[in-house]
């Protein structure tokens, strides 16, 4: 273009960024690639080719990890965790601040590399990737400096394996990398096989900051090599991409005493209420949706416009797609850059393609030759029905679709199996701090959209995965608490000495919806005392009695929005009651277990409640300092219905531990009693049917664990599934719960002392932590 021409049109005139720099690193490493391991390259081995999604050039080979790389990796990490955990907080810091350093130092390198080998517009790596994977960086080498002292009680995992998408290349590693170097943990990375680049470049960087081998190991390849990690001697899994493939982990790792949080897909809804600044909602979409050509995870891919505003708001917002500059991703004028490669391409070719519903609209602007290039598409009148509204494109693909009421908003915003973002528009500051609380998301955005700082945490509820990355929220993910775990053993019922049956009926029922429940097999099971003696019979559920507390409790729903300080008087209410019957209750547990800490079991039961009644209204939330105007609230949400497999050895306690703090938090539960020793179970029931509390926020089954733990972990309208039986039932907790990928704590064979307050702990477990970002200040 001639400038003649330039002042003629008032076109933006190319403004290419240089490959020289990124191209000459690449031919510097032999443009092939071993794996980074132990603190060395290894040799480069047979592999695969990375291209530039936007030319189709071959960048560099890549090597396909053998299972041989892979365990080498891991004994490296493995060696080397001791060491590095031992240096300490400050020692680390030291490390991670020396990589954010080296990252700015390299920034434009790391920034065309991205661009180069992803496709995604050099403006967005240089402006948005590379600046918040260094602030990742610094950020964790402050936590890193702060762990000592702040989190005196937690301990690093381990070796950490993590897998990686093609998304955010260099992001992603920085995401899962940083916090987990900073609590003392060592990293055996793999990339996503189209986007290795900057991850080796990293591993060079790694070097020049002197990291003690092994700290940090990168291995390259597909998916298998990504298999071969999940089942490797790791102590935790960090996953992010597909849902898919998340559930295949969370279904290979059951069991398996690793760790494990998802970073999964999402469609989430971008809400426009008709009082919004209309051209800032608009300017919001773009970032929303062609933001990386849309393959984000919580891209603002369902776009639902209040009827009123709805025409107009489309004719601006086509108006705007008529001016994106797509092309050549290293060109500074780029709005759309090109799609990672053919594989995705064709995914959301054929996923367009296949829908007949609404209208489709692409802007008639010049698209580059070759290449993988897709043009921005809106698709006007969608209903929740379609597979599109539905469906993750992971394109520059927006769907939309019209509401009347906020009401109704929010009812199709949360019409979805994902539950990762949302974002809304409203120049009302009521209707969205309204609105926002109602949203079922890990991250909400007003007046604002894909934002995003290492301070304020990210992750999903629903199939969009669990556990959060960054703030002091994420670093959950890579501690465990201090100590050592002893193993559990099985705890039996007592036989019977055969004495001739009691001809007086009595069979404790189960406690459903606030009343008492028969079991519906129609069975029962007889509790004898350690002497033999016959103490009474319990019912033995089955997954009819798990479908009918999950019932009750999924109608207790408005537990959740009382407040915090209600549920405080009715956890000391509870306490209290109990305290009225606790010699009955100590004697009732002497004659189960046969021995004679009942009086200091009922004593510490009424502790618990009386502490989670303390947290109740104080377990608060916190506001994020971000870097933007605008402050990130952090609020603390409960999960939702829990399913709880309570202890066996402890009967009172076991349970009381479990149930004070989740229902402290908002939940609702669904308590398995100790298999062996139900009777203190269905004896405190009687105590919660005298202490104000709603039915059908507690339910409590008897029976065999063994039974119930497959349906309760099954079931999809349970939330988190819970195990401290003495049973063996992790692994089939685990699998079962990858349907919905419910959040799982189990113990896996291991004890938990219960004279000990574990309350942080449940209450960490029994909630979801929601971050509202609102504009605040200049
Ligand atoms: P993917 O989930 O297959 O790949 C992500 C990472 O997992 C890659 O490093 C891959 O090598 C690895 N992987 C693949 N199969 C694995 C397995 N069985 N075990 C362990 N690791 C495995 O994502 P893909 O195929 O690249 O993209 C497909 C779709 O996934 C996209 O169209 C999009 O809808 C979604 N996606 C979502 C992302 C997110 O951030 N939520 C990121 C990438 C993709």
């Amino acid at each position: 273009m001639t400038i003649k021409e330039i002042f003629e049109t008032m076109d933006y005139g190319p403004a290419p960024e240089s490959a020289a720099d990124a191209l000459a690193w690449l031919v510097d490493q032999g443009d092939r690639f071993g794996h980074f391991i132990d603190g060395a390259f290894t040799a480069p081995a047979d592999g695969f080719d990375s291209r530039n999604p936007a030319t189709g050039e071959v960048l560099a080979t890549l090597s396909q990890a053998s299972q041989a790389d892979v365990d080498t990796a891991v004994t490296a990490a493995r060696k080397a965790q001791p060491k590095w955990e031992a240096l300490g907080g400050p020692g680390r810091a030291k490390y991670l601040y020396a990589l954010a350093r080296l990252l700015q130092k390299h920034s434009r390198l790391f920034a065309v590399l991205e661009s180069l080998d992803n496709g995604k517009p050099i403006r967005e790596a240089r402006d948005i990737d590379i600046p918040l994977a260094q602030r990742h960086f610094y950020y964790h080498a402050g936590m890193a400096q702060l762990m000592d002292t702040e989190l005196p009680d937690v301990q690093a995992l381990g070796v950490c394996g993590q897998i990686i998408p093609w998304n955010f290349p260099l992001l992603m590693l920085s995401w899962k990398i940083a916090p987990a170097l900073a609590m003392g943990n060592t990293v055996v990375l793999k990339p996503a096989e189209y986007t290795s680049l900057t991850a080796l470049l990293f591993a060079d960087i790694c070097q020049q900051a002197g990291l003690p081998k092994g700290v940090i190991n990168i291995v390259t390849g597909d998916g298998a090599v990504g298999e071969m990690i999940v089942a490797a001697e790791v102590d935790k899994i960090a996953f992010t991409g597909s849902t898919s493939v998340g559930r295949r982990i969370r279904e290979a790792t059951a069991g398996s005493g690793k760790g494990l949080t998802l970073e999964l897909g999402g469609k989430s809804p971008y809400i426009v209420f008709d009082d919004a600044d209309i051209d800032s909602a608009i300017e919001g979409l773009v970032d929303a949706i062609w933001f990386n050509q849309g393959q984000v995870c919580c891209a603002g891919s369902r776009l639902l416009v209040q009827e009123g505003i709805a025409e107009a708001f489309h004719a601006k917002l086509r108006a705007r797609m008529d001016k994106l500059r797509i092309g050549n991703p290293l060109d500074k004028c780029i709005d759309v850059g090109a799609i990672v490669d053919p594989v995705q391409l064709d995914t959301i070719s054929a996923l367009v393609a296949a829908n007949t519903a609404g209208d489709m609209y692409q802007p008639q602007i010049q698209m580059p030759e070759g290449g993988c290039f897709y043009p921005p598409t809106l698709i006007e009148g969608l209903t929740t029905s379609n597979t599109l509204m539905q469906e993750e494109i992971f394109g520059p693909v927006l769907v939309s679709s019209t509401f009347r009421t906020p009401g109704e908003a929010v009812e199709i915003a949360n019409n979805t199996r994902y539950g990762l973002a949302a974002t809304l528009w409203s120049e009302n500051i009521n209707l969205a701090l309204d609105i926002a609380p109602k949203l079922v998301a890990g991250v909400v955005w007003i007046n604002g959209t894909n934002m995003f700082d290492a301070a304020a945490g990210f992750g999903g509820v629903r199939e969009s995965g669990f556990g959060r990355e960054g703030g002091w929220e994420g670093l959950g993910a890579y501690t465990k608490p201090k100590g050592k775990t002893k193993p559990l053993a099985l705890v039996n019922p007592f036989k019977g000495d055969g004495a001739p049956a009691d001809p007086l009926d009595r069979t404790a029922k189960m406690y459903v919806g606030g009343k008492q429940a028969r079991p519906d097999s129609g069975y029962s099971q007889a509790i004898y005392g350690k002497s033999g003696a016959l103490l009474g019979h319990v019912g033995i559920a089955n997954r009819k009695d798990v479908r009918n507390a999950v019932e009750a409790a999924a109608g207790a729903k408005s537990w959740a929005k009382t407040t915090g300080h209600l549920r405080a008087q009715i956890l000391y209410y509870i306490g209290e009651n109990l305290s009225a019957r606790a010699t009955e209750f100590a004697q009732r547990i002497d004659a189960m277990t046969g021995g004679k800490g009942g009086k200091a079991e009922v004593e510490t039961s009424i502790q618990r409640l009386f502490t989670a009644a303390a947290w109740a209204d104080k377990y608060d939330g916190q506001v994020h300092n971000v870097p933007m105007r605008g402050v990130a609230l952090a609020m603390k949400e409960p999960t939702g219905i829990i399913g709880a497999l309570c202890a066996d050895d402890s009967p009172l306690l076991g349970l009381v531990s479990v149930m004070a703090p989740a229902i402290a938090m908002g939940n609702r539960v669904i308590l398995a009693a100790s298999h062996p020793f139900p009777l203190a179970a269905t004896d405190f029931y009687q105590v919660l049917d005298t202490s104000d509390l709603p039915a059908g926020v507690v339910n409590i089954l008897t029976g065999n664990h063994t039974e119930v733990a497959k349906p309760l972990a099954a079931h999809l309208n349970v939330d988190a599934m819970w195990s401290f039986s003495s049973s063996n039932v992790s692994t089939t907790i685990e699998a079962a719960s990858a349907g919905n990928l419910k959040r799982t704590w189990i113990n896996n064979g291991q004890s938990l002392d219960w004279s000990q307050d574990h309350s942080k702990r449940f209450l960490q477990a029994a909630t979801e932590v929601k971050n509202i970002w609102v504009p605040y200040g200049e």
